[in-house]
Protein backbone atom coordinates (compact mmCIF):
# COMPACT_ATOMS: atom_id res chain seq x y z
CA UNK A 1 0.00 0.00 0.00
CA UNK A 2 1.81 3.06 -1.36
CA UNK A 3 0.76 6.80 -0.71
CA UNK A 4 1.60 9.29 -3.13
CA UNK A 5 2.29 12.80 -2.10
CA UNK A 6 2.60 15.78 -3.98
CA UNK A 7 4.23 18.52 -1.81
CA UNK A 8 3.87 22.03 -2.75
CA UNK A 9 4.78 21.30 -6.60
CA UNK A 10 5.75 24.07 -8.82
CA UNK A 11 6.40 23.84 -12.59
CA UNK A 12 5.69 24.61 -15.79
CA UNK A 13 6.53 25.24 -19.54
CA UNK A 14 10.06 27.50 -21.01
CA UNK A 15 9.31 30.57 -18.56
CA UNK A 16 6.26 30.02 -17.78
CA UNK A 17 4.81 28.26 -14.64
CA UNK A 18 1.54 26.41 -14.75
CA UNK A 19 0.90 24.96 -11.59
CA UNK A 20 2.23 26.85 -8.39
CA UNK A 21 2.46 25.49 -4.83
CA UNK A 22 0.53 22.20 -5.88
CA UNK A 23 -0.26 19.59 -2.55
CA UNK A 24 -2.14 16.94 -2.88
CA UNK A 25 -1.58 13.16 -1.35
CA UNK A 26 -3.46 9.77 -3.52
CA UNK A 27 -4.17 7.73 -0.36
CA UNK A 28 -4.02 4.09 -1.25
CA UNK A 29 -6.83 2.02 -1.80
CA UNK A 30 -9.25 4.92 -2.44
CA UNK A 31 -10.59 7.43 -5.40
CA UNK A 32 -9.15 10.74 -5.18
CA UNK A 33 -9.82 13.17 -8.18
CA UNK A 34 -8.60 16.47 -9.12
CA UNK A 35 -11.33 18.73 -10.69
CA UNK A 36 -10.64 21.40 -12.59
CA UNK A 37 -11.29 23.54 -16.07
CA UNK A 38 -10.06 23.88 -19.58
CA UNK A 39 -6.29 25.01 -18.90
CA UNK A 40 -6.05 24.69 -15.10
CA UNK A 41 -2.72 22.36 -15.17
CA UNK A 42 -4.33 18.97 -14.89
CA UNK A 43 -2.78 17.30 -17.49
CA UNK A 44 0.10 18.71 -16.11
CA UNK A 45 -0.04 17.55 -13.23
CA UNK A 46 0.12 14.14 -14.33
CA UNK A 47 2.86 15.18 -16.69
CA UNK A 48 5.08 16.09 -13.31
CA UNK A 49 4.25 12.97 -11.47
CA UNK A 50 4.96 11.11 -14.74
CA UNK A 51 8.53 12.66 -15.00
CA UNK A 52 7.91 14.33 -18.44
CA UNK A 53 7.69 17.98 -16.55
CA UNK A 54 9.98 17.82 -13.65
CA UNK A 55 9.24 19.81 -10.58
CA UNK A 56 11.41 22.76 -10.26
CA UNK A 57 9.96 23.17 -6.84
CA UNK A 58 8.42 21.02 -4.12
CA UNK A 59 8.44 16.75 -4.46
CA UNK A 60 6.97 14.11 -5.76
CA UNK A 61 6.96 11.20 -2.92
CA UNK A 62 5.87 7.36 -3.64
CA UNK A 63 5.98 6.10 -0.42
CA UNK A 64 9.37 6.93 0.44
CA UNK A 65 10.59 7.54 -2.78
CA UNK A 66 11.20 10.71 -4.14
CA UNK A 67 10.69 10.64 -7.63
CA UNK A 68 11.81 13.90 -8.97
CA UNK A 69 14.41 13.29 -11.35
CA UNK A 70 13.68 9.78 -11.75
CA UNK A 71 13.23 8.60 -15.81
CA UNK A 72 9.59 7.99 -16.63
CA UNK A 73 10.04 4.42 -17.36
CA UNK A 74 11.70 3.98 -14.05
CA UNK A 75 8.26 5.85 -12.00
CA UNK A 76 6.06 3.69 -14.78
CA UNK A 77 7.94 0.86 -13.21
CA UNK A 78 7.51 1.44 -9.93
CA UNK A 79 4.14 0.77 -10.26
CA UNK A 80 2.04 4.03 -11.71
CA UNK A 81 0.55 3.50 -14.72
CA UNK A 82 -1.42 6.53 -16.61
CA UNK A 83 -4.67 6.55 -19.61
CA UNK A 84 -4.59 9.29 -20.99
CA UNK A 85 -6.62 11.81 -22.29
CA UNK A 86 -8.39 11.03 -25.69
CA UNK A 87 -8.03 7.27 -24.41
CA UNK A 88 -5.56 6.72 -27.47
CA UNK A 89 -6.40 3.58 -28.33
CA UNK A 90 -4.37 1.74 -32.04
CA UNK A 91 -7.10 1.66 -34.57
CA UNK A 92 -6.05 -0.85 -36.83
CA UNK A 93 -4.47 -3.05 -33.93
CA UNK A 94 -7.44 -5.84 -32.44
CA UNK A 95 -8.25 -5.26 -28.84
CA UNK A 96 -6.09 -8.42 -27.26
CA UNK A 97 -2.89 -6.72 -29.17
CA UNK A 98 -4.08 -3.18 -27.87
CA UNK A 99 -4.12 -4.32 -24.03
CA UNK A 100 -1.17 -6.71 -24.87
CA UNK A 101 0.71 -2.74 -25.72
CA UNK A 102 0.02 -2.06 -21.69
CA UNK A 103 2.02 -4.62 -20.66
CA UNK A 104 5.30 -4.10 -23.03
CA UNK A 105 7.05 -3.62 -19.51
CA UNK A 106 6.86 -7.26 -18.35
CA UNK A 107 8.82 -10.18 -19.50
CA UNK A 108 6.91 -12.95 -18.32
CA UNK A 109 4.21 -14.67 -20.00
CA UNK A 110 2.44 -16.33 -17.56
CA UNK A 111 1.93 -12.78 -15.77
CA UNK A 112 1.16 -11.19 -18.54
CA UNK A 113 -1.90 -14.48 -19.53
CA UNK A 114 -2.90 -13.78 -15.80
CA UNK A 115 -3.08 -10.31 -16.31
CA UNK A 116 -5.30 -10.65 -19.49
CA UNK A 117 -8.15 -13.04 -17.79
CA UNK A 118 -8.26 -10.62 -14.83
CA UNK A 119 -8.98 -7.96 -18.03
CA UNK A 120 -11.33 -9.94 -19.45
CA UNK A 121 -13.72 -11.17 -16.24
CA UNK A 122 -13.59 -7.15 -14.99
CA UNK A 123 -14.63 -6.54 -19.14
CA UNK A 124 -16.54 -9.69 -20.73
CA UNK A 125 -17.43 -7.63 -23.60
CA UNK A 126 -13.46 -6.90 -24.74
CA UNK A 127 -13.35 -10.71 -24.94
CA UNK A 128 -15.97 -10.96 -27.03
CA UNK A 129 -14.48 -8.60 -29.28
CA UNK A 130 -11.14 -10.01 -28.55
CA UNK A 131 -10.11 -10.28 -32.17
CA UNK A 132 -11.74 -7.01 -33.35
CA UNK A 133 -10.37 -4.17 -34.55
CA UNK A 134 -10.05 -1.11 -31.78
CA UNK A 135 -11.09 1.51 -34.03
CA UNK A 136 -14.25 -0.33 -34.90
CA UNK A 137 -15.71 -0.05 -31.51
CA UNK A 138 -18.04 2.28 -29.56
CA UNK A 139 -16.69 5.30 -27.75
CA UNK A 140 -17.53 3.32 -24.75
CA UNK A 141 -15.86 -0.04 -25.43
CA UNK A 142 -12.65 1.82 -26.61
CA UNK A 143 -12.62 3.61 -23.27
CA UNK A 144 -12.64 0.01 -21.71
CA UNK A 145 -9.85 -1.06 -23.93
CA UNK A 146 -7.57 1.98 -22.72
CA UNK A 147 -8.79 0.98 -19.36
CA UNK A 148 -7.60 -2.40 -19.71
CA UNK A 149 -4.48 -1.69 -20.89
CA UNK A 150 -3.59 0.81 -18.13
CA UNK A 151 -4.57 -2.68 -16.42
CA UNK A 152 -2.28 -4.79 -17.94
CA UNK A 153 0.41 -3.27 -16.23
CA UNK A 154 -0.71 -3.97 -12.93
CA UNK A 155 0.05 -0.92 -11.00
CA UNK A 156 -0.77 -0.22 -7.95
CA UNK A 157 -2.01 3.57 -8.87
CA UNK A 158 -4.10 4.43 -12.04
CA UNK A 159 -4.43 7.85 -13.24
CA UNK A 160 -7.04 8.56 -15.55
CA UNK A 161 -7.13 11.91 -17.30
CA UNK A 162 -10.74 13.29 -17.82
CA UNK A 163 -12.16 9.73 -19.14
CA UNK A 164 -15.43 11.50 -19.70
CA UNK A 165 -14.11 13.50 -22.23
CA UNK A 166 -16.07 13.06 -25.75
CA UNK A 167 -18.31 10.38 -24.76
CA UNK A 168 -21.63 10.47 -24.59
CA UNK A 169 -23.62 10.31 -21.47
CA UNK A 170 -24.63 7.13 -21.87
CA UNK A 171 -20.84 5.79 -21.59
CA UNK A 172 -19.78 8.04 -19.22
CA UNK A 173 -22.24 6.81 -17.18
CA UNK A 174 -20.79 3.29 -17.91
CA UNK A 175 -16.98 4.51 -17.74
CA UNK A 176 -17.57 5.68 -14.15
CA UNK A 177 -19.05 2.42 -13.33
CA UNK A 178 -15.75 0.86 -14.75
CA UNK A 179 -13.61 3.00 -12.56
CA UNK A 180 -15.72 2.02 -9.59
CA UNK A 181 -15.61 -1.68 -9.87
CA UNK A 182 -11.87 -1.37 -10.68
CA UNK A 183 -11.27 0.68 -7.11
CA UNK A 184 -13.35 -2.00 -5.68
CA UNK A 185 -10.82 -4.82 -6.77
CA UNK A 186 -8.30 -2.61 -4.41
CA UNK A 187 -6.52 -0.56 -7.35
CA UNK A 188 -5.62 3.34 -6.14
CA UNK A 189 -7.16 5.75 -8.71
CA UNK A 190 -6.82 9.20 -9.10
CA UNK A 191 -9.04 10.60 -11.55
CA UNK A 192 -8.74 13.71 -13.48
CA UNK A 193 -12.11 15.37 -14.25
CA UNK A 194 -14.35 18.07 -15.27
CA UNK A 195 -17.47 16.68 -14.69
CA UNK A 196 -17.59 17.17 -11.08
CA UNK A 197 -21.34 15.44 -10.90
CA UNK A 198 -20.62 12.10 -11.38
CA UNK A 199 -16.82 12.20 -10.93
CA UNK A 200 -17.98 13.16 -6.79
CA UNK A 201 -20.44 10.30 -6.78
CA UNK A 202 -17.39 7.98 -6.98
CA UNK A 203 -14.64 9.64 -5.53
CA UNK A 204 -13.44 9.35 -1.79
CA UNK A 205 -11.85 12.41 -1.76
CA UNK A 206 -10.58 15.97 -3.83
CA UNK A 207 -9.42 18.28 -4.69
CA UNK A 208 -10.25 21.72 -6.89
CA UNK A 209 -7.38 23.38 -9.56
CA UNK A 210 -8.29 26.61 -10.88
CA UNK A 211 -5.56 28.33 -12.57
CA UNK A 212 -2.60 26.28 -11.51
CA UNK A 213 -3.71 25.72 -7.54
CA UNK A 214 -5.46 24.02 -5.16
CA UNK A 215 -8.56 26.06 -3.92
CA UNK A 216 -10.34 23.41 -2.39
CA UNK A 217 -10.30 20.50 -0.87
CA UNK A 218 -12.06 18.05 1.11
CA UNK A 219 -14.09 14.61 0.91
CA UNK A 220 -16.61 13.61 -2.07
CA UNK A 221 -19.14 15.14 0.43
CA UNK A 222 -17.57 18.56 1.66
CA UNK A 223 -16.80 18.82 -2.27
CA UNK A 224 -20.18 18.42 -3.16
CA UNK A 225 -21.32 21.19 -0.46
CA UNK A 226 -19.06 23.27 -1.19
CA UNK A 227 -19.66 26.99 -2.85
CA UNK A 228 -16.85 27.21 -5.12
CA UNK A 229 -17.82 23.44 -6.76
CA UNK A 230 -21.72 24.40 -6.75
CA UNK A 231 -20.90 27.28 -8.59
CA UNK A 232 -17.79 26.24 -11.01
CA UNK A 233 -19.21 22.67 -11.95
CA UNK A 234 -22.88 22.30 -10.61
CA UNK A 235 -23.98 25.25 -12.95
N1 LIG B 1 3.57 21.02 -23.78
C1 LIG B 1 3.23 22.27 -23.44
N2 LIG B 1 4.02 23.34 -23.72
C2 LIG B 1 3.68 24.59 -23.36
N3 LIG B 1 2.56 24.91 -22.67
C3 LIG B 1 1.75 23.89 -22.34
C4 LIG B 1 2.02 22.52 -22.69
N4 LIG B 1 1.01 21.74 -22.22
C5 LIG B 1 0.15 22.57 -21.61
N5 LIG B 1 0.58 23.85 -21.67
C6 LIG B 1 -0.11 25.02 -21.08
O1 LIG B 1 -0.25 24.80 -19.68
C7 LIG B 1 -1.52 25.21 -19.22
C8 LIG B 1 -2.23 24.04 -18.54
O2 LIG B 1 -2.48 23.03 -19.49
P1 LIG B 1 -2.96 21.58 -19.08
O3 LIG B 1 -2.11 21.07 -17.99
O4 LIG B 1 -3.02 20.77 -20.32
O5 LIG B 1 -4.43 21.86 -18.51
P2 LIG B 1 -5.71 20.92 -18.36
O6 LIG B 1 -5.25 19.51 -18.51
O7 LIG B 1 -6.23 21.22 -16.99
O8 LIG B 1 -6.66 21.34 -19.43
C9 LIG B 1 -2.27 25.74 -20.43
O9 LIG B 1 -2.14 27.15 -20.43
C10 LIG B 1 -1.52 25.15 -21.60
O10 LIG B 1 -1.57 26.00 -22.73
MG1 LIG C 1 -5.83 17.98 -19.71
Amino acid sequence: MTTLRVESLTTGYDKVNVLHDVSIKVEPGQITCILGSNGAGKSTLIRSILGLTPPRQGRILWGDRDLAGDKTHKIIASGITCIPEGRKVFPRMTVTENLALGAFLDTNPSRIRDNLERVYETFPRLKERANQLAGTMSGGEQAMVSIGRGMMANPKLLIIDEPSLGLSPLYVKENFNVIKRINATGLTVLLIEQNARQTLAIAHYGYVLSQGRITAQGSAEELSNNDEVRSAYFG
